[in-house]
């Protein structure tokens, strides 16, 4: 073979989106676009708010911003960012906090590689995103996935049991791809404690990082709680991907609590490594358009009427799930503990879900809601008929 083996396997293990992906395409062909209810990818379906294209015309207008620039992004844009961020979660963070990345993904590489030695582990509670495992992997990491409660909220004894001497980074997700579930602040207080309590008996520190690119798509006022107020030696890493449509731009930034003990090692390393994977920065253009729209967010509304709409739906036909209070996935349970037969059942009426292994999170399936009323409404007799059929097995 001539790819590297460990990529063929990946490859494999990471085929449920793009397996989806190229069946809905095979779909789309033989039936139509209009035909075929795609909810499998995490695409977001509304424009970006009109603010984006205005500010995009005004800077692309200015002369001189097209040159290499320091590693960690443009300085006045990391003022901007650190001055929402004090005013939202209430942390003093300066500029000097933050790295400039190609979007949450890039963020989550650039402090991993900065952190990992070979053999460390990245813990997560799972389901989770899968490119998790390949993140940590890039980095010499091993990723181990960490049990949750039924209900997909934090299980601190799966994490307490899970935690060894050679634990560098727990990395939580909330709200949650692809359950939807947020994590309250007395639960990411007992984690903080936890991983006090941890670092202490193995004599390091153990790092918190925070994936936090749906922080602003939240429904019925939730709130979501800051990290830094929980645990100190944490890194927050997100992106403008979905709160304000913009996932092809690239992107977002990483922030280092600023009263972790190792934070100028923290943010000088990951200056170095954001330059040596070989993003060198984050799209000159994008960092000032974004640096003008912090707190900007699509219109939430949107994505809570789709919500209620599917559930109101789903509930109808007897699936179970746990209504998400974040982001816009729905992670029901299968009727049948085969969740690549349910999802391939689905296809047949035509419904594009991703199967729950795809997220280490078997028995259930992923339906990305981030699409149009009308494709929530017309699958609904085809969720139906399905739940029926196996209903009656
Ligand atoms: C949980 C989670 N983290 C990170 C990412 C990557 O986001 P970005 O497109 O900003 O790199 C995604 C994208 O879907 C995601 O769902």
């Amino acid at each position: 073979m001539t790819i590297s083996k460990k990529i063929a396997e990946f490859m494999n293990r990471s085929s449920w989106i793009r397996k989806m992906f190229e069946e809905g395409g095979r779909l789309k062909a033989e039936h139509g676009a209009d035909k075929v209810f795609d909810f499998s990818l995490g695409n977001p379906n509304l424009e970006p708010p009109e603010q984006f294209n205005q500010i995009l015309q005004k800077v692309i207008q200015e002369k001189g911003w097209h040159g290499y620039m320091p590693q960690a992004g443009y300085g006045h844009v990391r003022e901007k960012i650190a001055g929402f961020i004090k005013k939202d979660q209430g942390v003093d963070v300066s500029a000097n906090d933050i790295v400039m990345t190609c979007g949450a993904a890039g963020a989550l590489n650039v402090v991993l590689k900065a952190v990992l030695d070979p053999g460390d582990e990245v813990l997560s509670p799972a389901p989770c995103f899968v490119e998790y495992l390949f993140y940590a992997d890039n980095h010499g990491g091993v990723f181990k996935s960490v049990t949750t409660r039924d209900d997909f909220k934090l299980d601190l004894d799966a994490m307490s049991e899970a935690i060894t001497e050679k634990t560098k980074v727990v990395l939580i997700n909330s709200p949650n791809n692809p359950t939807g579930q947020v994590y309250s602040k007395a639960s990411l207080d007992a984690l903080g404690q936890l991983l006090r309590t941890k670092s202490d008996a193995y004599q390091k520190t153990i790092y918190l990082v925070a994936d936090e690119p749906y922080r602003k798509i939240i429904f019925d006022d939730i709130e979501i709680p800051s990290i830094f107020d929980s645990y100190t030696d944490s890194l927050l890493v997100t992106s403008h991907s979905k709160d304000i449509s913009i996932p092809g731009e690239r992107i977002g930034f990483a922030l280092v609590g600023p009263e972790a003990k190792y934070r100028k090692d923290l943010i000088n390393a990951m200056a170095l490594t954001n330059r040596i994977i070989g993003f060198v920065n984050a799209p000159a253009l994008m960092q000032r358009v974004v640096a003008e729209m912090q707190g900007a967010t699509v219109d939430i509304s949107q994505y809570k009427r789709k919500r209620d709409l599917l559930c109101d739906g789903l509930r109808e036909s007897g699936y179970d799930f746990t209504t998400p209070p974040g982001a816009f996935y729905l992670f029901p349970k299968t009727p049948i503990p085969d969740d690549v037969a349910f999802v391939k059942a689905l296809q047949e009426e035509l419904i594009l879900v991703v199967p729950g292994s795809g997220f280490m999170g078997p028995g259930h399936f992923r339906i990305a809601f981030c699409v149009d009323d009308d494709t929530i409404v017309k699958a609904m007799p085809g969720f139906k008929k399905v739940m029926t059929k196996f209903s009656q097995i």
